[in-house]
């Protein structure tokens, strides 16, 4: 029966193997079966007993029990080890869980060219000493016509396709210019400044024109204030903006009731020196209008016209964006697009 006592052995090493390997918790339900289930290892040899003599079922009978019941608590112990480890480990897996190595896939918003482009002029010319100012979208017809030397019935207000309002005199003002007379009134002088803002025209929408848009107001007051001073910034200027230090400018008369003399400013083209489509094969690309402010302007602002003198200009944005950007299409700003707006 030395037999029995060999087959014992030989089983509580093989368990004793198997539950020094098993590395999951969940393994040991498979070892309880395999040693202790119905056709395990262990009910196995007790089978046996039934064909010993009394004298070997006396003593092989406590011993087989003996022996079930500490593979019983050997597993029992190792899987409780065991679980308990596996919850130490994934403890300490949350605790060193970094949130920050999470990178979800997703694109990073920017700035919409349009604002970047108007941040741009802004701090140009803040860089040159000149202030921002604002002004109303909706505006008297006093503002917006009369007080720049634009009174009823004078020809020049066929140039603004005027959204009128319902409430008599009021408009969607069709240009930036009236916040040169607000800003007269209620600035100190000197004034320099620039106002960007929305304008709006009557206009069918097409590649290059919308109802909406947006303008640059400019305007220096100042005693001894010349031509020259626009010239010099509207050079400065177009130099930084387009990011060329000896661009040139050029200058036509023009007109605009609210200046005198009025002018029109050119700049040599950037893109090319002999000619291009930007600058249809002229090598020049027109800028935008000025021009000394007309005496009645400075007084319809409330200032002395003896003692100061001013200079205006005034131009769209977007066509200077586009101009910037080689953008042919207005209505691209507008679109929302994303395969337009990721490229700024
Ligand atoms: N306000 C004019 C327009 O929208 C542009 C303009 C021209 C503004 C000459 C000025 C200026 O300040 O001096 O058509």
């Amino acid at each position: 029966m030395a037999n029995i006592d060999n087959k014992i052995e030989e089983i509580r090493k093989s368990l004793n193997i198997e539950i020094a390997n098993c590395s999951d918790s969940r393994e040991f339900e498979n070892i309880k079966i395999k040693y202790l289930g119905k056709k395990g290892f262990i009910t196995d040899l007790m089978a046996q007993i039934k064909n010993f003599s009394l004298e070997e079922k006396k003593e092989f009978g406590p011993k087989l029990n003996e022996f079930k019941k500490q593979t019983e608590e050997s597993i029992n112990l190792a899987k409780e080890i065991l679980i308990k480890k596996e919850i130490n480990a994934k403890i300490i897996k949350k605790q060193n869980f970094d949130v920050s190595l999470y990178q979800p896939n997703h694109l990073i918003g920017h700035k919409h060219p349009y604002s970047q482009f108007i941040e741009e002029i802004e701090n140009i010319f803040i860089s040159m000493g000149f202030d921002l100012f604002d002004g109303p979208e909706v505006e008297s017809d006093f503002f917006n016509f009369t007080a720049l030397n634009i009174p009823e019935n004078h020809p020049a207000r066929d140039m603004y396709d005027t959204f009128w309002l319902n409430k008599k005199n009021m408009l969607l003002r069709t240009h930036t210019s009236p916040i040169q007379i607000r800003a007269m009134q209620n600035k100190s002088l000197p004034i320099a400044g620039i106002a960007i803002g929305r304008t709006f025209r009557h206009e069918a929408v097409d590649a290059s024109h919308d109802f909406a848009f947006m303008q640059c107001e400019g305007m220096v007051i100042d005693k001894n204030i010349t031509l020259s001073h626009l010239f010099a910034i509207a050079k400065k200027f177009l130099q930084t903006l387009f990011d060329k230090k000896d661009l040139d400018i050029r200058i036509r008369p023009g007109f605009f009731p609210f200046v005198e003399p009025g002018v029109e400013i050119d700049m040599r083209c950037p893109f090319c020196k002999s000619g291009c489509s930007v600058c249809k094969q002229s090598t020049w690309v027109e800028v935008f209008p000025g021009g000394l402010i007309h005496p009645n302007v400075l007084k319809y602002g409330g200032i002395d016209s003896e003692k100061y003198s001013g200079f205006a200009f005034g131009f769209g944005l977007t066509r200077l964006a586009m101009l910037k950007y080689g953008i042919n299409d207005i209505r691209h700003f507008y679109s929302g697009k994303l395969k337009f707006l990721e490229q700024f």
